[in-house]
């Protein structure tokens, strides 16, 4: 079976590359230089002339900050590219899998938010990964949305690298504590992403490591497991200004993953295990 991945360069599509190959399937794995998603008429071309058995849409602007400047740019990769990737799916009639994200909410509930709560995103990044969402669900019937917060993995930058490498630098740190959620990390994910595209359980599914936790619990953990000894101090989102609005509450429920009879992800501790011994 031919599937193609977006963003095989990124962190995600990379590890599903790798999922599907020990699956036995054939992925194609593309980024930019194949399928730029700034162009239209070249995503049209692409998936047309490969004629794919499925997709899994990996590829993302994914510069949360700078896309509160970038705003044309990041909604022709989040949303309208989105569309035409969905336009195609639909003409060949094969199953897409759409990553979308945590900030497609406001992060104000009080407790986990639920595949149906109404989305409400604060920052463009949000609103635009919202739009992608949209798209999908109004053309496709064999359609996954699969809402992902705080990714990591091997293959790209992120907050436990970034972390490591301020440890190395500083012995005394100041890290958000008020911002709550969980971590996801790639490698867990995407052999879910492959039970996905072997099944009909299409619809919108939230799928992140279990537990829940504060980047400052995130990055305590890090130091604990990198064995690094830095001095963490705990800050609100107010003391550390961004560009973009962040949700404070990203806590998002996996109970439709049990009840759809997909296997939930270990738990967060577990995977930062998993990823630091790589
Ligand atoms: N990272 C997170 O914390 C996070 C949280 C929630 C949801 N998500 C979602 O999870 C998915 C995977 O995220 P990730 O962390 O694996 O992302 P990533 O590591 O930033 O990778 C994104 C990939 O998309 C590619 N891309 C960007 N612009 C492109 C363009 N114009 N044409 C073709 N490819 C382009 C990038 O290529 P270049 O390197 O060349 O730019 C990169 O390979 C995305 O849908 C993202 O929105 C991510």
């Amino acid at each position: 079976m031919k599937i193609l991945v977006t963003g095989v360069k990124g962190q995600l599509g990379y590890d599903v590359v790798k999922a599907l190959e020990s699956r036995g399937y054939q992925p194609v794995g593309v980024d930019r230089e194949e399928m730029d998603l700034m162009n239209d008429h070249m995503i049209d071309n692409f998936i047309m002339n490969l004629k794919p058995e499925a997709i899994i849409h990996c590829a993302a602007y994914t510069a949360v900050d700078q896309a509160e400047e970038e705003v044309e740019i990041c909604y022709q990769i989040n949303a309208e590219a989105v569309k035409v990737i969905a336009e195609c799916a639909k003409t060949l009639d094969i199953p897409m899998i759409y990553i979308s994200t945590d900030y497609v909410f406001d992060g104000t509930k009080a407790s986990e938010y639920v595949e149906t709560d109404i989305p409400n995103p604060i920052n463009v990044y949000g609103a635009s990964k919202l739009k992608g969402e949209q798209y999908v669900q109004q053309l496709l019937e064999k359609f996954y949305i699969v809402r992902i917060s705080w990714v990591f993995g091997i293959n790209g930058n992120n907050f436990i690298k970034t972390m490591q490498r301020l440890g190395n630098e500083h012995d005394e740190l100041n890290i958000i504590h008020d911002q709550v959620g969980s971590p996801t990390y790639t490698a867990h994910l995407a052999p879910l992403l492959v039970d996905m595209i072997e099944t009909d359980q299409y619809g919108i599914y939230h799928a992140t490591n279990e537990g829940y936790c504060s980047w400052y619990e995130f990055a305590d953990e890090i130091f604990k497991q990198s064995q690094l000894d830095v001095m963490l101090h705990p800050i609100t989102t107010d003391q550390y200004k961004t560009k973009a609005k962040r949700p404070l509450n990203s806590q998002m429920s996996k109970q439709k993953l049990s009840d759809y009879r997909f296997h939930r992800l270990p738990t967060w501790q577990e995977a930062l295990k998993n990823y630091i011994n790589q």
